[in-house]
């Protein structure tokens, strides 16, 4: 059989929802360039049917970058001295959740570093505050925390919980985030979807000694996880780090691990990420045609926002205003539209038994 009928015959089977062996998606993801094309194209019409035109909107507050980890890809590890730390207050927070909700968008992030001032306490009496004053679903993502947190979380009102694997090697990710264990990660991650929560994960594409194998591997993870939420975003080496000056590679590699994920998951949400858009230009537009069907503003405020430095080049991203306004004219031209409701993933079947 030649490349090119191979390549076709797994597209087939993938865009009809037959499962996939790891091999065989490793074989779709280091496919020519000639058929990538056709690999976008699958995924598009899997996304329209699955969950439609809508591309929902998420508004990011990044409330603290203090971090107690070391990770050695990111900008808000622990050792690198050279950013500005910062925590907003309740009060600052609150108000840009309101804001958020003034703008028509129905969800908050609330992202930070795995920052310890935030005791249990604080983030319940946080949740409860937003809930009660904006309505807002809250959506958390601030790390790895004791299982009795995920649960205090959940009982406070949080209903959504971004935990990324990273990656599904397991000498990978122990090699790039010192002190911790894939194992525990995917127990939480089964902990948090166990609670009720709708439950993110992820990884990045294009970190050093990462293969067509092992984003086979972060792909089936994703799938048995049965997570919701699923963020791809190409891997950018932060000068203040122990990856500085490693090569990147560009975003199609990425565009490819998210339109896999959008043949293999189906119904999920999957965010046009801010690191496809720092990459390049048209980053989210190329994503939303590829499987995607999410964008979170960031609504941050400044100075706050310049100092969540994770990779380079985030602080360049426009305005939360700036850029709803041009991806309402850019959806228009693509025949999709912004919706501004929560928009409840259809896995959530177990939900229905909790409330
Ligand atoms: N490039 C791209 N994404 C990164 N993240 C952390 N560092 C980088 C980087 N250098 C992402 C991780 C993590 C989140 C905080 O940001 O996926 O989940
Ligand atoms: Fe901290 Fe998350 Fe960055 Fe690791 S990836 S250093 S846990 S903010």
């Amino acid at each position: 059989m030649s490349i090119s009928d191979k390549v076709e015959k797994l597209l087939l089977r993938a865009e009809i929802g037959k499962a996939l062996t790891r091999e065989e998606i490793a074989d779709l993801l280091r496919m020519p360039p000639a058929w990538a094309f056709e690999l976008f194209a699958a995924a598009d019409r899997v996304r329209k049917n699955e969950v439609g035109d809508a591309v929902f909107l998420r508004g990011i507050v990044e409330f603290s970058n203090y971090c107690t980890r070391d990770c050695l890809y990111c900008g808000l590890r622990k050792s690198n001295h050279a950013i500005t730390r910062y925590r907003m207050s309740n009060d600052e927070i609150l108000h840009r959740a309101e804001y958020i909700r003034k703008t028509g968008i129905s969800t908050v992030v609330l992202q930070s570093g795995e920052d310890p001032f935030y005791s249990s306490d604080k983030v319940c009496r946080l949740i409860e505050k937003i809930r009660k004053e904006t309505k807002l679903v809250v959506t958390l993502s601030i790390g790895e925390r004791p299982l009795e947190d995920f649960k205090a979380f959940y009982q406070a009102g949080a209903e959504r919980y971004l935990l990324k694997h990273e990656t599904a090697s397991r000498a990978l990710y122990e090699y790039l985030r010192p002190g911790c264990l894939l194992k525990s990660r995917v127990s939480c991650l089964q902990f948090i979807k166990q609670l009720g929560f709708e439950t993110g994960t992820g990884n990045m594409v294009g970190l050093p000694g990462q293969t067509f194998e092992t984003l086979a591997d972060d792909l089936l993870l994703m799938k048995s996880l049965n997570a919701d939420m699923l963020g791809i975003g190409p891997f950018i080496p932060h000068p203040n780090t122990p990856l500085a000056g490693m090569e990147n590679d560009g975003i199609d590699l990425t565009i490819r691990v998210l339109a896999m994920a959008r043949l293999l998951t189906r119904n999920t949400n999957i965010p046009a990420t801010t690191a496809l858009a720092t990459l390049h230009p048209q980053g989210r537009i190329f994503a939303l045609q590829a499987g995607a069907n999410v964008v979170m503003p960031d609504f941050t405020p400044e100075p706050y926002r310049y100092y969540y430095n994770i990779y380079p080049g985030k602080e360049k991203i426009q305005s939360p205003e700036i850029m709803v306004r041009e991806m309402t004219e850019e959806l228009y031209k693509i025949g999709r539209y912004i919706d501004f409701s929560a928009g409840t993933n259809l896995n959530l079947d177990h939900r229905k038994i909790l409330h």
